[in-house]
């Protein structure tokens, strides 16, 4: 009696043992598209790390403020990331064609490009602003008229620029990317630049040799929100939207910006355009 109850107890043991270790299997397997998050999938970020100090290049690295927030967001949902300098033109190419899972690279929220693409919720506010040499005689956006302008071929700052001088204006020069058209400042090829605030700000900030100065034009230039760019029914968008919030509501967006602007975010904003 006393043997039999042993065996079955045994038994017993070993059944859920065996029911257990086929349990675990299962989640700590590769495949695992259907779960995504017990074992930490890797995500193929793409960007143009041109852009200090939102994405640029140090030592074959790619580093700034939007590559600490997108591995943040990604860690809160639960995935690893893989970040590749491809460029531009090439991040939007990426993502339509699915060959990257999302990307990360400054990019403004526009009605124009959500008809091809889905955006995350906002995380950034930016606003076009104008870099000149300083004793420039350009003032304001209306003094851009009849002047050479450097933009970044495909940007918002482009399409701000094309809205004050026209679209076939050939004193409007376009680059593959921004540091090109800071060049072209630099070596007297235009009048001044057209991009995003913090990138012409920290750029004169870091580079007080050159003597550019940046010039604000709030009624010329719209107000921006950045956003991660998806595929059109990517199902990260939900996660990374989640994921987005957290990060911004316990402090580690907060750190991530302190670290890269050595201010507090005010980050009532952003907070009011996520919640919408
Ligand atoms: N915010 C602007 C836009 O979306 C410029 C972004 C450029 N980003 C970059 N990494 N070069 O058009």
């Amino acid at each position: 009696m006393k043997k039999s109850k042993l065996v079955l107890t045994v038994l017993i043991t070993a059944f859920f043992l065996l029911l257990s270790a086929c349990g675990t299997s299962k989640t700590s397997g590769t495949s695992g598209e259907d779960s995504g998050k017990s074992e930490k999938k890797t995500l193929r970020v793409v960007t143009d790390a041109a852009y200090a100090p939102f994405e640029y290049q140090d030592k074959g690295e790619v580093v700034g403020f939007d590559i600490d927030f997108i591995k943040a967001a990604a860690k809160q949902a639960g995935y690893e990331v893989k970040i590749e300098h491809v460029g531009w033109d090439p991040v939007f190419v990426e993502i339509k064609g699915k060959t990257a899972d999302l990307a990360v690279s400054s990019i403004t929220i526009n009605d124009e490009r959500k008809q091809t693409y889905d955006f995350s919720v906002p995380y950034f506010m930016s606003t076009n602003k104008i870099m000149v040499p300083q004793g420039s005689p350009i003032k304001n956006a209306q003094d851009l008229k009849d002047k050479v302008v450097a933009v970044q071929n495909g940007t918002t700052g482009q399409e701000a620029a094309e809205k004050l001088l026209g679209e076939e204006n050939k004193n409007l020069k376009k680059f593959k990317d921004n540091n090109l058209a800071i060049m072209e400042l630099k070596g007297h090829g235009a009048d001044a630049v057209v991009a995003d605030n913090t990138v012409v700000e920290e750029y004169v900030k870091n580079n007080p040799k050159d003597n550019f100065v940046v010039i604000e034009d709030a009624a010329a230039f719209e107000k921006e929100f950045y956003g991660v760019l998806f595929p059109k029914g990517s199902k990260l968008k939900a996660e990374f939207d989640k994921s987005i919030k957290e990060i911004t509501e316990n402090g580690e967006y907060a750190k991530i910006y302190k670290k890269w602007f050595k201010v507090e975010p005010d980050l009532t904003e952003i907070k009011k355009q996520q919640n919408k």
